[in-house]
């Protein structure tokens, strides 16, 4: 019996870029579209880990870029229009996490978060904006996080970063929505990452999110009807606990 190519490959040809995805959230993310059909590129700034994440996805291409620097993401988005001339789907996913009281964080742990996991975003999503224009499908993904609208202790600059994505985020998706790009947040509690790490009290990984469960709500975004938007998908671990 023939198979049907759109089914199985929901993403056949569309152009994918995931931020930040050597490793972690952004590697799964990039793994998924892959796997449903997109050409995907992916990106961090080191560049061992990050070719051999490409190595695991198949056609992929790695682009060594750090995300809150202009010139090296006006370069990413360069190298995909002369490749591809066009974009479908973009990735915010790439950031970092302090996790220190308040008195402790310093400007520069500040600076970080809000540069990775905000500036990151006007960054990527300027650059990639003629791009995305020229897609018939074009959809912006935001790796966000439960601190994008919960306070937890010892986050400050982390869930400042992260509301202020938010609403970033919600700003784009009144604005984009006329040009027809789609625009969606996924907000993950915690999940089995490098990240988690951090944390200075013990984590049970196995009742964490998994990166791959991330994955799933984001190709659930994008294989949404295209008369839907998915705004804002919220994912916490079952338990209920770490
Ligand atoms: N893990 C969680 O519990 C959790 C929960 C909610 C939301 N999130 C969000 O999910 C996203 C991914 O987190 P994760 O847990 O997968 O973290 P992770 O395992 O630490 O992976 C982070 C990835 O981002 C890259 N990266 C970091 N800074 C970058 C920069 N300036 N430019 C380009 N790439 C950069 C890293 O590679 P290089 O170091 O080589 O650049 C790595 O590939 C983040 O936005 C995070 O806030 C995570």
């Amino acid at each position: 019996m023939r198979r049907n190519l759109s089914l199985d490959k929901p993403l056949q040809n569309r152009i994918a870029v995931v931020t930040g995805a050597s490793r972690g959230i952004g590697f799964a993310i990039a793994r998924a579209l892959g796997a449903y059909g997109a050409e995907v590129v992916i990106t961090a700034r080191h560049r061992k880990s990050l070719e051999a994440a490409r190595d695991k996805i198949p056609k992929a291409l790695g682009v060594r870029a750090d995300a809150t620097r202009p010139s090296e993401v006006a370069r990413l988005f360069r190298v995909i229009r002369r490749r591809f001339g066009r974009l479908d789907i973009l990735v915010n996913n790439a950031g970092v996490f302090t996790y220190k009281p308040f008195a402790r964080t310093t400007l520069a742990d500040w600076r970080a978060n809000l540069e990775a996991n905000l500036t990151a975003i006007f960054l990527a999503t300027r650059a990639a904006l003629p791009l995305l224009q020229r897609s018939a499908c074009a959809h912006v993904i935001n790796i966000l996080s439960i601190s994008a609208f919960r306070a937890f202790p010892k986050c400050s600059a982390y869930t400042a970063s992260k509301f202020g994505a938010l609403g970033l985020t919600r700003v784009l998706g009144q604005e984009l929505q006329s040009e027809g790009i789609r625009v969606t947040a996924i907000l993950p509690g915690a999940t089995d990452t490098r990240m988690v790490d951090e944390f200075d009290f013990p984590v049970h990984r196995k009742r964490l999110l998994q990166p791959d469960d991330v994955a799933a709500a984001v190709v659930a975004a994008l294989t949404a009807p295209a008369r839907t938007r998915v705004e804002e998908i919220v994912l916490t671990p079952s338990s209920g606990r770490l």
